[in-house]
């Protein structure tokens, strides 16, 4: 089966010079296992500053950068927005997508979303497409439709066989910067769900396609949650921004 192991920082609206100068220090050191991909994805203005230092210190092998957001548009009057082409310019590689922050500050909708994955993908950056319930989907057994209803318009849009670019991460928006995270139980339990949906259109792609699991991961609760079946590594938000924790959450990711 062979499914590489994502470990991905998001940032947020947090960071900028120096944390670029701490990441770079502490990944020079850090002892990935196999099949590991770390991406660290920075605000905007300091993308392609990430992207030379990591060559400058040879480490960009080790670190992959994303964006965390695209417009759909190509080009044009979209004032404060980001083309993929400009990214594709400074050879960023993936993009989180739909990240629950997004959906619910800014409105974005499934179908919105699902054209930023299409956006991304004829760019060929890999999307990081997020999907997740709130607390009150989950209380009202409601988690599995929610997710069915934020996959299926993007599979419906850009196609199952695509997917074999896509990086989905299951993000419970109650677990988001909360400190509960899901039980390695629930959160297996629903990459599964998430799997069989997908497998369900086409197994083979199924098969293939990271899940990622987000919501306060850290150092400590990482190695039991990458070590469920379907869980192949995590989308981290504040652990990233500690590098020493993000060191050990990097170390504990591998391949499947
Ligand atoms: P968290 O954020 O790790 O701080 O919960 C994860 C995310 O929002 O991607």
């Amino acid at each position: 089966m062979a499914r590489r192991a994502i470990v991905a920082a998001n940032w947020k609206m947090n960071g900028g010079l120096a944390l670029i100068n701490t990441i770079i220090d502490g990944l020079t050191s850090v002892e990935l296992q196999e099949n590991v991909d770390v991406v660290i994805c920075p605000s905007f203005p300091f993308l392609s500053e990430l992207i030379s230092q990591a060559k400058v210190n040879k480490l960009d092998k080790v670190i992959h950068v994303g964006a965390q957001n695209i417009s759909a548009h190509e080009s044009g009057a979209y004032t404060g927005e980001v083309s993929t082409q400009m990214l594709q310019e400074l050879s960023v590689e993936f993009a989180i997508i739909g990240h629950s922050e997004r959906r619910s500050y800014y409105k974005e909708t499934s179908t919105q979303i699902a054209h930023k994955v299409n956006a991304a993908l004829k760019a060929g950056i890999t999307p990081i497409l997020c999907i997740g319930e709130s607390e009150a989907e989950r209380v009202a057994e409601q988690t599995e439709t929610v997710l069915a209803s934020q996959l299926q318009p993007v599979i419906d849009e850009v196609g199952i066989e695509k997917f074999i670019d896509v990086v989905i991460a299951y993000e419970p928006v109650w677990a988001i910067g909360t400190g509960k995270t899901a039980s390695s139980e629930m959160a297996q339990e629903t990459h599964k769900f998430i799997r069989q949906f997908l497998a369900k259109v086409n197994a083979n792609v199924a098969d293939k396609v990271p899940l990622l699991y987000g919501g306060s991961v850290n150092a400590s609760n990482c190695e039991e949650l990458f070590a469920q079946p379907d869980i192949d590594g995590g989308l981290i938000g504040g652990a990233s921004l500690q590098v020493e924790q993000f060191k050990v959450i990097c170390s504990t990711a591998k391949g499947k």
